[in-house]
């Protein structure tokens, strides 16, 4: 495993973390599969194989975070690329939710991404080499009814990666964001299930009229952590099918 670039993912056993993980192994790397749910990680882990390690760990835990990311470096070997794919959302009206609800969004859509590249970013610039990719949300850009504050985090989120893409670009690292429209996975089913109009009026606004697959995020990711992406960065890139085009 010495040999080969570790890259980090989080939200590892979802349905879009499980097509990055699958897709950064077959492209070379490492795979620290970071995550709260440990059977669907000692699914992912069997499914891929090819030297992807599962780490079960709530993101929402600063020191579970730091602690995680430092046995994954002494394991592993130092990170070269740290994917954070964690989020979490329901489909609610702003004004019928209340704060705990709130703090839970900002916990696990924002604090959690904090925690994770605050301790992998000092390795990244001792090694003057780093790719991060952030996954946002269209809803981060446009807005979106029923995600209110979860569209807030995902704002948030370019934002902080525009921020550190400034201040970390003299130690050649590279941050950058895929903001994906709706994508078929468990969190679209479970949105579907709760507001099935809202997704149905969304897909109609697709050009391609289909919704995203979870390939079609890793196939961005796999380029935002490639040396093809080597010369962009703090860039925010819709893989949504058109659904906007800003
Ligand atoms: N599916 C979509 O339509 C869509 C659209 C736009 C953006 N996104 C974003 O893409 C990313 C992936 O979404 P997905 O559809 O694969 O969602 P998902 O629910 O399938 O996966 C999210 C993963 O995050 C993990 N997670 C949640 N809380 C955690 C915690 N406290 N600690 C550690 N792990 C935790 C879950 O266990 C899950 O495996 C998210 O950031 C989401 O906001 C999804």
């Amino acid at each position: 495993m010495a040999d080969r670039k570790v890259a980090i993912v989080t939200g590892a056993a979802g349905g879009m973390g499980q097509s990055i993980v699958a897709r950064l192994a077959a492209d070379g790397f490492a795979v620290a599969a970071m995550d709260i749910n440990e059977p669907a990680l000692r699914d992912l882990v069997s499914t891929v194989g090819n030297g992807t390690v599962a780490y079960s760990c709530d993101q929402t835990e600063e020191a579970a975070v730091r602690e995680t990311v430092a046995r994954i470096e002494r394991t592993m070997g130092p990170t070269h690329a740290l994917v954070n794919t964690i989020g979490w959302v329901g489909t609610t009206r702003f004004v019928q939710e209340d704060s705990a609800y709130w703090r839970r969004i900002i916990a696990i859509n924002m604090e959690s991404i904090l925690y994770v590249t605050h301790a992998v970013l000092p390795g990244m610039i001792e090694r003057t080499k780093g790719k991060i990719v952030n996954i946002s949300s269209d809803a981060g850009r446009i807005g979106t009814s029923g995600e209110a504050v979860y569209a807030a985090m995902k704002a948030g989120v370019i934002a902080f990666g525009k921020s550190i893409a400034r201040e970390n670009a003299r130690y050649n690292i590279n941050v950058n964001a895929i903001a994906p429209g709706p994508t078929e996975t468990p969190l679209l089913k479970a949105e579907m299930e709760e507001d099935p109009d809202l997704v149905k009026r969304m897909l109609r606004l697709i050009p391609f009229r289909r919704p995203g697959k979870p390939e079609d995020m890793a196939a961005a990711v796999s380029f935002f952590c490639s040396p093809d992406s080597d010369y962009i960065t703090g860039q925010t890139l819709s893989v949504s099918g058109g659904l906007t085009m800003l």
